[in-house]
Protein backbone atom coordinates (compact mmCIF):
# COMPACT_ATOMS: atom_id res chain seq x y z
CA UNK A 1 0.00 0.00 0.00
CA UNK A 2 1.14 3.30 -0.77
CA UNK A 3 1.86 6.63 1.10
CA UNK A 4 2.05 10.02 0.07
CA UNK A 5 5.42 11.79 -0.63
CA UNK A 6 6.48 14.47 1.97
CA UNK A 7 9.06 17.51 2.47
CA UNK A 8 9.42 17.50 -1.32
CA UNK A 9 10.08 20.20 -3.87
CA UNK A 10 9.12 20.44 -7.56
CA UNK A 11 10.22 23.13 -9.79
CA UNK A 12 10.17 25.32 -6.62
CA UNK A 13 6.58 24.59 -5.63
CA UNK A 14 6.36 22.74 -2.31
CA UNK A 15 4.25 19.60 -2.78
CA UNK A 16 1.65 21.64 0.48
CA UNK A 17 1.47 24.35 -2.78
CA UNK A 18 0.71 21.91 -5.27
CA UNK A 19 -1.93 19.52 -3.14
CA UNK A 20 -5.77 19.47 -3.91
CA UNK A 21 -7.91 20.56 -1.72
CA UNK A 22 -9.90 17.84 0.10
CA UNK A 23 -11.44 15.13 -1.87
CA UNK A 24 -14.56 15.48 -0.66
CA UNK A 25 -15.39 18.86 -2.51
CA UNK A 26 -15.32 16.60 -5.35
CA UNK A 27 -17.10 13.52 -4.30
CA UNK A 28 -16.07 9.95 -4.78
CA UNK A 29 -13.24 9.63 -7.36
CA UNK A 30 -14.97 8.67 -10.68
CA UNK A 31 -12.86 5.63 -12.08
CA UNK A 32 -10.94 5.54 -14.80
CA UNK A 33 -12.89 3.95 -17.78
CA UNK A 34 -11.16 2.76 -21.66
CA UNK A 35 -11.38 2.83 -24.27
CA UNK A 36 -9.50 6.33 -24.90
CA UNK A 37 -10.76 8.44 -27.77
CA UNK A 38 -8.15 6.49 -30.56
CA UNK A 39 -10.26 3.65 -29.12
CA UNK A 40 -7.72 1.80 -27.07
CA UNK A 41 -6.91 -1.07 -26.35
CA UNK A 42 -8.95 -2.02 -29.56
CA UNK A 43 -6.39 -0.94 -31.77
CA UNK A 44 -6.12 -2.90 -35.18
CA UNK A 45 -2.24 -3.23 -36.52
CA UNK A 46 -1.50 -1.65 -38.35
CA UNK A 47 -4.34 1.14 -38.70
CA UNK A 48 -3.88 4.77 -39.09
CA UNK A 49 -4.59 4.77 -35.11
CA UNK A 50 -1.53 2.87 -34.54
CA UNK A 51 0.34 5.07 -37.25
CA UNK A 52 -0.92 8.04 -34.86
CA UNK A 53 0.14 6.75 -31.06
CA UNK A 54 3.53 5.46 -32.81
CA UNK A 55 4.04 8.97 -34.08
CA UNK A 56 3.51 10.46 -30.60
CA UNK A 57 5.92 7.42 -28.88
CA UNK A 58 8.30 8.47 -31.12
CA UNK A 59 8.62 5.01 -32.66
CA UNK A 60 7.03 1.71 -33.98
CA UNK A 61 6.12 -1.74 -32.78
CA UNK A 62 9.29 -4.03 -33.40
CA UNK A 63 8.46 -4.87 -37.29
CA UNK A 64 10.23 -8.28 -37.99
CA UNK A 65 7.42 -10.71 -36.66
CA UNK A 66 6.82 -12.18 -33.13
CA UNK A 67 7.93 -16.12 -32.40
CA UNK A 68 4.75 -18.13 -32.18
CA UNK A 69 6.14 -21.42 -30.62
CA UNK A 70 6.49 -19.35 -26.77
CA UNK A 71 6.10 -21.23 -23.93
CA UNK A 72 2.53 -21.78 -21.91
CA UNK A 73 5.15 -20.21 -18.44
CA UNK A 74 6.38 -17.13 -21.00
CA UNK A 75 2.85 -16.67 -22.11
CA UNK A 76 1.56 -16.59 -18.53
CA UNK A 77 4.51 -14.03 -17.22
CA UNK A 78 3.27 -11.69 -20.66
CA UNK A 79 -0.37 -11.55 -19.45
CA UNK A 80 1.23 -10.13 -16.27
CA UNK A 81 2.86 -7.95 -17.98
CA UNK A 82 0.45 -6.74 -20.54
CA UNK A 83 -2.16 -6.33 -17.34
CA UNK A 84 0.42 -3.77 -15.96
CA UNK A 85 1.07 -1.69 -19.00
CA UNK A 86 -2.91 -1.48 -19.66
CA UNK A 87 -3.04 0.08 -16.12
CA UNK A 88 0.14 2.19 -16.94
CA UNK A 89 -2.00 3.80 -19.85
CA UNK A 90 -4.96 4.65 -17.94
CA UNK A 91 -2.92 5.85 -15.04
CA UNK A 92 -0.89 8.52 -17.35
CA UNK A 93 -3.52 9.55 -19.22
CA UNK A 94 -5.76 10.15 -16.03
CA UNK A 95 -2.52 12.19 -14.95
CA UNK A 96 -1.98 13.87 -18.61
CA UNK A 97 -6.17 15.03 -18.11
CA UNK A 98 -5.82 16.24 -14.52
CA UNK A 99 -2.88 18.74 -15.74
CA UNK A 100 -4.73 19.29 -18.91
CA UNK A 101 -7.74 20.75 -17.53
CA UNK A 102 -5.42 22.50 -14.66
CA UNK A 103 -7.67 20.08 -12.07
CA UNK A 104 -6.20 21.54 -8.52
CA UNK A 105 -3.02 20.02 -7.53
CA UNK A 106 -2.18 19.54 -11.02
CA UNK A 107 -2.40 23.27 -11.99
CA UNK A 108 1.82 24.62 -12.83
CA UNK A 109 2.92 28.08 -12.50
CA UNK A 110 3.35 28.75 -16.24
CA UNK A 111 1.98 27.54 -19.26
CA UNK A 112 5.84 26.90 -20.86
CA UNK A 113 6.36 24.06 -17.72
CA UNK A 114 2.89 22.59 -18.12
CA UNK A 115 3.50 22.22 -22.00
CA UNK A 116 6.99 20.42 -21.23
CA UNK A 117 5.81 18.15 -18.43
CA UNK A 118 2.67 17.34 -21.03
CA UNK A 119 4.77 16.46 -23.56
CA UNK A 120 7.02 13.76 -21.77
CA UNK A 121 4.02 12.67 -20.18
CA UNK A 122 2.04 12.43 -23.97
CA UNK A 123 5.19 10.47 -24.97
CA UNK A 124 5.19 7.82 -21.98
CA UNK A 125 1.47 7.22 -22.47
CA UNK A 126 1.92 6.41 -26.25
CA UNK A 127 5.24 4.07 -25.60
CA UNK A 128 3.11 2.30 -22.83
CA UNK A 129 0.20 2.25 -25.61
CA UNK A 130 2.46 0.28 -27.52
CA UNK A 131 4.28 -1.69 -24.94
CA UNK A 132 0.83 -3.20 -24.02
CA UNK A 133 -0.40 -3.41 -27.71
CA UNK A 134 2.93 -5.47 -27.86
CA UNK A 135 2.49 -7.53 -24.64
CA UNK A 136 -1.09 -8.57 -26.02
CA UNK A 137 0.24 -9.19 -29.49
CA UNK A 138 2.87 -11.80 -28.06
CA UNK A 139 -0.31 -13.71 -27.00
CA UNK A 140 -2.41 -13.62 -29.71
CA UNK A 141 0.64 -14.92 -31.82
CA UNK A 142 0.81 -17.80 -29.72
CA UNK A 143 -3.05 -18.60 -29.50
CA UNK A 144 -3.58 -16.54 -26.20
CA UNK A 145 -6.47 -14.81 -24.96
CA UNK A 146 -5.31 -11.19 -25.01
CA UNK A 147 -5.98 -9.43 -21.92
CA UNK A 148 -8.52 -7.18 -21.25
CA UNK A 149 -8.93 -3.67 -19.66
CA UNK A 150 -10.39 -2.94 -15.82
CA UNK A 151 -11.69 0.26 -14.44
CA UNK A 152 -8.87 1.91 -12.15
CA UNK A 153 -8.71 4.38 -9.69
CA UNK A 154 -5.85 6.25 -8.05
CA UNK A 155 -5.03 7.05 -4.20
CA UNK A 156 -3.15 10.12 -5.16
CA UNK A 157 -4.88 13.88 -5.68
CA UNK A 158 -1.48 16.08 -6.78
CA UNK A 159 1.23 16.16 -8.97
CA UNK A 160 4.06 15.23 -7.42
CA UNK A 161 1.97 12.45 -5.47
CA UNK A 162 1.42 10.86 -8.45
CA UNK A 163 4.61 11.26 -10.12
CA UNK A 164 6.33 9.95 -6.84
CA UNK A 165 3.60 6.64 -6.94
CA UNK A 166 4.62 6.45 -10.94
CA UNK A 167 8.29 6.01 -9.65
CA UNK A 168 7.40 3.37 -7.02
CA UNK A 169 5.00 1.26 -9.32
CA UNK A 170 7.37 1.13 -12.12
CA UNK A 171 10.24 0.13 -9.49
CA UNK A 172 7.66 -2.85 -8.98
CA UNK A 173 7.48 -3.24 -12.81
CA UNK A 174 11.43 -3.27 -13.01
CA UNK A 175 11.40 -5.69 -10.32
CA UNK A 176 8.90 -8.08 -12.08
CA UNK A 177 10.55 -7.71 -15.37
CA UNK A 178 13.83 -9.51 -14.27
CA UNK A 179 11.64 -12.29 -13.31
CA UNK A 180 9.94 -12.39 -16.23
CA UNK A 181 13.25 -12.64 -17.99
CA UNK A 182 14.22 -15.84 -15.84
CA UNK A 183 11.23 -16.98 -16.99
CA UNK A 184 12.11 -16.40 -20.63
CA UNK A 185 15.70 -17.86 -19.85
CA UNK A 186 14.58 -21.32 -18.24
CA UNK A 187 11.75 -21.72 -20.91
CA UNK A 188 14.07 -21.31 -23.59
CA UNK A 189 12.17 -18.24 -24.91
CA UNK A 190 14.97 -16.57 -25.83
CA UNK A 191 14.21 -14.39 -28.83
CA UNK A 192 12.12 -12.63 -26.84
CA UNK A 193 15.24 -11.38 -24.62
CA UNK A 194 16.08 -8.10 -26.48
CA UNK A 195 12.79 -6.89 -26.41
CA UNK A 196 11.93 -7.79 -23.21
CA UNK A 197 15.14 -6.12 -22.01
CA UNK A 198 14.65 -2.68 -24.16
CA UNK A 199 11.50 -2.23 -22.48
CA UNK A 200 13.15 -2.97 -19.01
CA UNK A 201 15.77 0.02 -19.97
CA UNK A 202 13.01 2.21 -21.63
CA UNK A 203 10.63 2.09 -18.21
CA UNK A 204 14.27 3.06 -16.18
CA UNK A 205 14.56 5.93 -18.56
CA UNK A 206 11.01 6.81 -17.54
CA UNK A 207 12.37 6.57 -13.50
CA UNK A 208 14.57 8.49 -13.53
CA UNK A 209 12.99 11.37 -15.29
CA UNK A 210 10.51 10.68 -12.47
CA UNK A 211 12.84 10.47 -9.45
CA UNK A 212 14.33 13.68 -11.06
CA UNK A 213 11.04 15.69 -10.52
CA UNK A 214 10.68 14.90 -6.74
CA UNK A 215 13.97 15.23 -5.97
CA UNK A 216 15.48 12.35 -5.89
CA UNK A 217 19.01 11.14 -7.61
CA UNK A 218 18.16 9.56 -10.87
CA UNK A 219 19.45 6.47 -10.50
CA UNK A 220 18.41 4.49 -7.02
CA UNK A 221 20.36 1.82 -6.75
CA UNK A 222 23.48 0.15 -8.35
CA UNK A 223 21.03 -3.43 -8.86
CA UNK A 224 17.71 -2.73 -8.70
CA UNK A 225 15.48 -4.48 -6.44
CA UNK A 226 13.50 -7.88 -7.71
CA UNK A 227 10.11 -8.81 -7.31
CA UNK A 228 7.54 -11.35 -9.08
CA UNK A 229 4.61 -12.01 -11.05
CA UNK A 230 2.18 -12.48 -7.91
CA UNK A 231 3.46 -8.91 -6.04
CA UNK A 232 2.89 -7.12 -9.23
CA UNK A 233 -0.63 -8.39 -9.47
CA UNK A 234 -1.29 -7.80 -6.14
CA UNK A 235 -0.35 -4.07 -5.78
CA UNK A 236 -2.28 -3.18 -8.81
CA UNK A 237 -5.46 -5.70 -7.74
CA UNK A 238 -5.24 -4.12 -4.16
CA UNK A 239 -4.26 -0.50 -5.15
CA UNK A 240 -5.91 0.31 -8.57
CA UNK A 241 -8.03 -1.77 -9.86
CA UNK A 242 -12.19 -1.16 -9.22
CA UNK A 243 -13.19 -4.80 -8.03
CA UNK A 244 -15.03 -7.11 -10.52
CA UNK A 245 -14.50 -5.05 -13.84
CA UNK A 246 -11.73 -6.47 -15.18
CA UNK A 247 -13.05 -8.58 -18.37
CA UNK A 248 -10.39 -11.20 -18.00
CA UNK A 249 -8.22 -11.03 -15.45
CA UNK A 250 -9.19 -14.37 -14.55
CA UNK A 251 -7.31 -16.34 -17.33
CA UNK A 252 -4.23 -14.85 -15.50
CA UNK A 253 -2.60 -17.80 -13.09
CA UNK A 254 -0.74 -16.09 -10.51
CA UNK A 255 -1.72 -15.70 -6.47
CA UNK A 256 -2.81 -12.75 -5.24
CA UNK A 257 -2.18 -11.91 -1.70
CA UNK A 258 -3.95 -9.78 1.14
CA UNK A 259 -2.55 -6.28 1.52
CA UNK A 260 0.08 -5.97 4.06
CA UNK A 261 -0.10 -2.22 5.47
CA UNK A 262 3.40 -0.38 6.62
CA UNK A 263 2.21 1.57 9.58
CA UNK A 264 5.32 3.36 10.19
CA UNK A 265 5.12 6.93 7.84
CA UNK A 266 8.18 8.41 6.15
CA UNK A 267 11.01 5.94 6.79
CA UNK A 268 14.59 7.08 6.38
CA UNK A 269 17.80 4.48 5.89
CA UNK A 270 18.44 3.44 9.41
CA UNK A 271 17.98 0.42 11.26
CA UNK A 272 14.93 0.69 13.05
CA UNK A 273 11.78 -1.30 14.03
CA UNK A 274 8.93 -0.67 11.97
CA UNK A 275 5.14 -1.12 12.56
CA UNK A 276 2.81 -3.45 10.03
CA UNK A 277 -0.90 -4.49 9.97
CA UNK A 278 -3.41 -6.75 7.94
CA UNK A 279 -6.76 -7.56 8.14
CA UNK A 280 -7.99 -10.71 9.61
CA UNK A 281 -7.83 -12.46 12.80
CA UNK A 282 -4.90 -15.05 12.01
CA UNK A 283 -2.62 -16.50 14.01
CA UNK A 284 0.70 -15.25 13.57
CA UNK A 285 2.10 -18.42 15.08
CA UNK A 286 5.24 -19.45 12.19
CA UNK A 287 4.57 -16.27 10.42
CA UNK A 288 7.50 -14.08 9.88
CA UNK A 289 8.32 -10.47 7.81
CA UNK A 290 10.79 -10.71 4.79
CA UNK A 291 12.32 -7.82 3.00
CA UNK A 292 13.86 -7.95 -0.52
CA UNK A 293 15.89 -5.08 -1.64
CA UNK A 294 18.40 -4.92 -4.47
CA UNK A 295 19.73 -8.20 -5.75
CA UNK A 296 20.46 -9.69 -2.25
CA UNK A 297 19.70 -12.93 -0.06
CA UNK A 298 16.34 -11.55 1.43
CA UNK A 299 16.22 -10.49 4.77
CA UNK A 300 14.20 -12.41 7.44
CA UNK A 301 12.96 -11.43 10.64
CA UNK A 302 10.34 -12.59 13.56
CA UNK A 303 6.84 -10.65 14.19
CA UNK A 304 7.27 -8.67 17.37
CA UNK A 305 4.57 -6.76 19.69
CA UNK A 306 1.90 -8.80 17.80
CA UNK A 307 -2.18 -7.75 19.04
CA UNK A 308 -4.91 -8.88 17.20
CA UNK A 309 -8.26 -6.27 17.82
CA UNK A 310 -11.41 -5.64 15.93
CA UNK A 311 -10.20 -7.58 12.92
CA UNK A 312 -6.86 -6.48 12.72
CA UNK A 313 -3.82 -7.64 13.53
CA UNK A 314 -0.45 -5.15 14.23
CA UNK A 315 2.86 -6.52 14.86
CA UNK A 316 6.48 -4.67 14.99
CA UNK A 317 9.70 -6.12 13.19
CA UNK A 318 13.05 -5.15 12.67
CA UNK A 319 14.26 -3.13 9.43
CA UNK A 320 17.73 -3.28 9.22
CA UNK A 321 18.10 -0.63 6.78
CA UNK A 322 21.12 1.22 7.24
CA UNK A 323 23.19 -1.84 7.79
CA UNK A 324 22.12 -3.35 4.08
CA UNK A 325 21.59 -0.38 2.70
CA UNK A 326 17.95 -0.77 1.57
CA UNK A 327 17.96 2.43 -0.79
CA UNK A 328 15.24 2.68 -2.97
CA UNK A 329 12.36 -0.10 -3.54
CA UNK A 330 11.97 -3.00 -0.45
CA UNK A 331 9.14 -5.08 -0.57
CA UNK A 332 7.97 -6.44 2.08
CA UNK A 333 6.31 -9.50 2.80
CA UNK A 334 4.84 -11.87 5.73
CA UNK A 335 5.56 -15.59 5.16
CA UNK A 336 4.29 -18.80 6.12
CA UNK A 337 8.33 -19.45 6.61
CA UNK A 338 11.56 -18.55 8.04
CA UNK A 339 13.15 -19.19 4.92
CA UNK A 340 16.15 -18.95 3.87
CA UNK A 341 14.78 -17.40 0.61
CA UNK A 342 16.86 -17.68 -2.52
CA UNK A 343 15.03 -14.43 -3.94
CA UNK A 344 11.84 -13.32 -4.61
CA UNK A 345 10.63 -15.81 -6.51
CA UNK A 346 11.09 -18.03 -3.62
CA UNK A 347 9.59 -15.12 -1.01
CA UNK A 348 6.09 -15.03 -3.19
CA UNK A 349 5.93 -19.03 -3.15
CA UNK A 350 5.96 -18.59 0.65
CA UNK A 351 3.74 -15.22 0.69
CA UNK A 352 0.48 -14.73 3.03
CA UNK A 353 0.08 -11.03 2.91
CA UNK A 354 1.78 -8.30 1.00
CA UNK A 355 3.52 -6.93 -0.05
CA UNK A 356 3.97 -3.85 1.78
CA UNK A 357 6.17 -1.53 0.43
CA UNK A 358 8.79 1.27 1.37
CA UNK A 359 10.67 3.68 -0.93
CA UNK A 360 13.88 5.55 0.66
CA UNK A 361 15.98 7.95 -1.24
C1 LIG B 1 -12.50 -3.16 -32.29
O1 LIG B 1 -12.38 -2.39 -33.47
C2 LIG B 1 -12.79 -3.09 -34.65
C3 LIG B 1 -12.45 -2.25 -35.88
O2 LIG B 1 -12.33 -0.90 -35.58
C4 LIG B 1 -14.30 -3.37 -34.53
O3 LIG B 1 -14.74 -4.08 -35.67
C5 LIG B 1 -14.52 -4.20 -33.27
O4 LIG B 1 -15.92 -4.39 -33.07
C6 LIG B 1 -13.95 -3.52 -32.04
N1 LIG B 1 -14.04 -4.42 -30.91
C7 LIG B 1 -14.42 -4.01 -29.69
C8 LIG B 1 -14.40 -5.04 -28.62
O5 LIG B 1 -14.74 -2.86 -29.45
C1 LIG C 1 -6.70 13.05 -11.10
O1 LIG C 1 -7.37 13.93 -10.24
C2 LIG C 1 -8.41 13.33 -9.46
C3 LIG C 1 -9.08 14.45 -8.66
O2 LIG C 1 -8.18 15.00 -7.74
C4 LIG C 1 -7.78 12.28 -8.54
O3 LIG C 1 -8.80 11.64 -7.81
C5 LIG C 1 -7.03 11.25 -9.40
O4 LIG C 1 -6.38 10.31 -8.55
C6 LIG C 1 -6.01 11.97 -10.26
N1 LIG C 1 -5.32 10.98 -11.12
C7 LIG C 1 -3.99 10.94 -11.21
C8 LIG C 1 -3.43 9.84 -12.04
O5 LIG C 1 -3.23 11.74 -10.68
C1 LIG D 1 11.27 -21.19 -30.71
O1 LIG D 1 12.00 -21.24 -31.93
C2 LIG D 1 13.26 -20.56 -31.88
C3 LIG D 1 13.85 -20.58 -33.29
O2 LIG D 1 13.83 -21.86 -33.81
C4 LIG D 1 14.17 -21.25 -30.86
O3 LIG D 1 15.41 -20.56 -30.77
C5 LIG D 1 13.48 -21.20 -29.50
O4 LIG D 1 14.25 -21.88 -28.51
C6 LIG D 1 12.09 -21.82 -29.59
N1 LIG D 1 11.42 -21.62 -28.31
C7 LIG D 1 10.90 -22.62 -27.62
C8 LIG D 1 10.24 -22.26 -26.32
O5 LIG D 1 10.93 -23.77 -27.99
C1 LIG E 1 -12.33 -10.90 13.18
O1 LIG E 1 -13.08 -11.11 14.36
C2 LIG E 1 -13.95 -10.03 14.68
C3 LIG E 1 -14.56 -10.30 16.05
O2 LIG E 1 -14.83 -11.67 16.21
C4 LIG E 1 -15.01 -9.92 13.55
O3 LIG E 1 -15.89 -8.85 13.83
C5 LIG E 1 -14.29 -9.63 12.24
O4 LIG E 1 -15.21 -9.63 11.17
C6 LIG E 1 -13.21 -10.69 11.97
N1 LIG E 1 -12.46 -10.22 10.81
C7 LIG E 1 -12.01 -11.01 9.84
C8 LIG E 1 -11.28 -10.33 8.72
O5 LIG E 1 -12.17 -12.21 9.84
Amino acid sequence: MFGPATGITLLGLSAAALAAPVQDCYGPQVPFKFPLANGFPNISIPSPELSQIQRTAQGTLPNGGLPANVSANSAEAFKVVAFNEIFEVAYFNALINNITENVPGYVFPDDATKQSVLTKLNAIQAQEQLHALGANAILATNGVEPIEACEYVFPVTNFVDAIALASTFTDVVLGTLQSVDFNLGINRDTELLGLLTSIVAQEGEQDGWFRTIIGKIPSALPFLTAAAGPFAASVLLQTFVVPDTCGNVDTIKVPVFPALSVDTANIQLADQTLSFSFSGNTSTNGLSVVYINQQNVPVVEPLTNVQTSGGKVSFQALFPGDTNLMNGLTLVAVTNSAGPFSGAEAVAAATQYGPGIIEIN
